[in-house]
């Protein structure tokens, strides 16, 4: 069956933006956010406390995070890949915050400049010390269908890395296809693997991209196996700056259209959401890529 209600992460304004070439200015990140609260998400990723050479468009975190702070009723989680990243986090007072592992070594290599070992060992004491803070930790795991340079990954090799970044204390996976190559089938077979290694699915978050257009199918799949908390773009914005062939974010407007469909409570107006992400495709200059936000906006 699938769950009475589904939870939306929403990555917009971090994995969304962090790919967008312009600089958007600091307001315009700060307003996207204030509306995507306002159409009902209750959690929106805000931005990322990494080094601002390796992703410049966020580099304006500590100037934006204290616009938004204080929105009630949103958790609004940032990523992190070390101490530096978690100290500038509490710094601020953030209360929910990411690491980001890969699944094979190419992609941990690219973005963290570490071996998935030592990415690992990087993660872990921000992990402790983050959950004595009482913070809530999210942790990502990237590449867990298939790698732009090492093609299809194992399902063993994506459950191993998993237990260990489960083990580590996080409170939440989220199982990334940063390229967007997964198909049902194999999103069926690491959520079962997954189970069967004792990390059941009401740990698991999945995180599309649409590069193939599967994002829609592998999320049903995955609601079909328990899952209840799903990753998802406004409009459908994004891409990871360090994984070639990385296209958008499965787009939140799909996702609600699918969901509401099928009787899935998210608490999201889809108006209000769709005229977030017309706003935003006219800040950015390019109309979005989301089917429903296109039929819903061209009436
Ligand atoms: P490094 O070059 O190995 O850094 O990068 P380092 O640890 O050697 O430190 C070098 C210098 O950087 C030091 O300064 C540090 O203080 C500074 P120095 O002493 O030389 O003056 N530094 C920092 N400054 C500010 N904030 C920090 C920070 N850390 C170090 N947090 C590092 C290692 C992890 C920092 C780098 O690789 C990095 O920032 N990577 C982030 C890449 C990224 O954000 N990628 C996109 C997010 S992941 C994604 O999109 C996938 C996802 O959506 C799921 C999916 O789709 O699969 C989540
Ligand atoms: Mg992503």
């Amino acid at each position: 069956g699938l769950p009475a209600r589904v939870r939306i992460h929403e990555v917009g304004p971090r994995d969304g933006l962090q790919n967008e070439k312009s600089t958007v200015p600091t307001e315009v990140k700060a307003d996207f956010i204030r509306r995507l609260a306002g159409a009902g998400l209750t959690t929106v990723e805000a931005t990322s406390f990494v080094h601002p050479k390796w992703v410049p468009q966020l580099a304006d975190a500590e100037k934006l995070f204290p616009l938004v702070s204080g929105l009630a009723g949103v958790r609004l989680p940032v990523l992190v890949p070390n101490d530096r990243g978690l100290d500038r986090a509490l710094g601020l007072g953030a209360r929910e915050v990411a690491v980001f592992a890969s699944a094979t070594e190419s992609f941990a290599r690219a973005n963290l400049n570490r071996t998935v070992d030592e990415a690992l060992a990087m993660f872990e004491p921000v992990v402790t010390r983050a959950v004595e803070h009482g913070l809530r930790v999210r942790g990502y795991l990237s590449m867990c269908f298939g790698d732009p340079w090492e093609g299809p990954v194992p399902v063993e090799q994506v459950v191993r890395v998993t237990r260990r970044l489960a083990d580590l204390g996080c409170d939440e996976l989220s199982l990334g296809d940063t390229i967007g190559v997964a198909t049902p089938g194999h999103v069926a077979a690491l959520l079962t693997a997954l189970n069967e290694a004792g990390v059941p699915s009401d740990r698991l978050a999945v995180h599309f991209h649409d590069t193939y257009g599967q994002a829609l199918a592998n999320t049903l799949a995955a609601l079909q196996h328990g899952v209840s908390v799903v990753d998802a773009s406004a409009g459908g914005l994004g891409g990871c700056p360090y994984a070639k062939s990385a296209t958008g974010n499965l787009a939140t407007e799909d996702l609600v259209w699918m969901l509401h469909g099928l009787g899935v409570e998210t608490g999201v107006d889809l108006g209000r959401l769709t005229a977030t992400s017309v706003w935003m495709a006219e800040q950015l200059g390019r109309p979005s890529p989301s089917r429903t936000v296109r039929a819903l906006s061209h009436k």
